[in-house]
């Protein structure tokens, strides 16, 4: 598949930049590392599967690599920057964990975005920091979750809003480089796709109902967001919402 070319009017240029996505094998990650190798940037993908990275790099040409990264593991995180020679731009959508209500999980589930999701994404930063560039940038990714619950998943909830909290205290730690969150809605891709069917199709009609859009978003949408705030020389410590509206209803 052919990415369109990001190419921003003020923005800093993707050309020649080392691009690195945890989590990037597939999704969200994998649509922003087409993008970025269109742009002329050179990246480099992390995930837990190698067979998925494999596969993930070849279809991005040349300029991909890729190394395995388990993100809850600090050890591996540390390998892993240890073989990358500079950041320019980081993105970390790596995250698996269980949603549900409070009286339902089990505490260690409960647990889980936070364990993936959010100190996945702060120890992912922390192993990353030594080598972030001046002019670096950082994304984490959150969900629009964090301000419209949709069902009853209190502590996916209060993870993506604790994200967007963390973004913000990381941009004033690590400025100059700048560090921003997107927050998307729901998105019809990789991980809605190993979801069960009743349940995806319940959910894509609801979010349809609830969003100003009338519909679901898709990989494209949400990776356009954050080739932005890479590229987005005046922008850090904000939050964008790639969600078709459904904050708003
Ligand atoms: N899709 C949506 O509707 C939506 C909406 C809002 C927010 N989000 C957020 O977007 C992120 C997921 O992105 P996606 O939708 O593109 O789904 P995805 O395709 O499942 O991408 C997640 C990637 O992260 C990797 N990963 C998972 N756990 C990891 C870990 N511990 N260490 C390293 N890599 C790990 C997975 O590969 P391996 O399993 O091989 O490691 C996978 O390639 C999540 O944070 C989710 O909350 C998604």
């Amino acid at each position: 598949m052919t990415a369109p070319v990001f190419s921003p009017a003020s923005g800093a240029p993707l050309a020649g930049r080392e691009v690195v996505i945890v989590g990037g094998g597939s999704g969200i990650g994998l649509e922003v590392a087409r993008r970025a190798v269109a742009g002329g940037a050179r990246v480099t993908l992390g995930g837990r599967g190698a067979d998925r990275l494999a596969a993930a790099a070849e279809s991005l040409g040349e300029r991909a690599r890729w190394h395995v990264v388990d993100t809850t593991d600090q050890e591996s995180l540390a390998a892993f920057f240890a073989g990358v020679d500079r950041v320019d731009h980081l993105f970390t959508p790596a995250a698996s964990y269980r949603v549900g209500p409070m009286r339902e999980l089990s505490d260690s589930d409960a647990e889980s975005p936070f364990v993936s999701k959010f100190w996945g994404q702060y120890h992912t930063v922390k192993h990353a920091a030594a080598k972030l560039t001046p002019d670096a940038s950082v994304v984490l990714m959150a969900g629009a979750a964090s301000v419209r619950p949709p069902a009853a998943a209190p502590a996916y909830v209060a993870c993506n809003a604790a994200i967007e909290g963390l973004g913000r205290g990381l941009a004033v730690e690590l400025a100059p480089v700048r560090v921003n969150v997107v927050s998307p809605g729901t998105v019809d891709g990789n991980l809605w796709a190993g979801r069960p069917d009743r349940v995806r199709e319940e959910s894509f009609a609801q979010y349809g109902r609830d969003a100003l859009l009338g519909r679901v978003g898709t990989e494209a949408e949400i990776a356009d967001a954050v080739l932005f705030l890479f590229t987005s020389t005046f922008t850090t410590g904000s939050t964008l919402y790639p969600d078709g509206g459904y904050a708003l209803r």
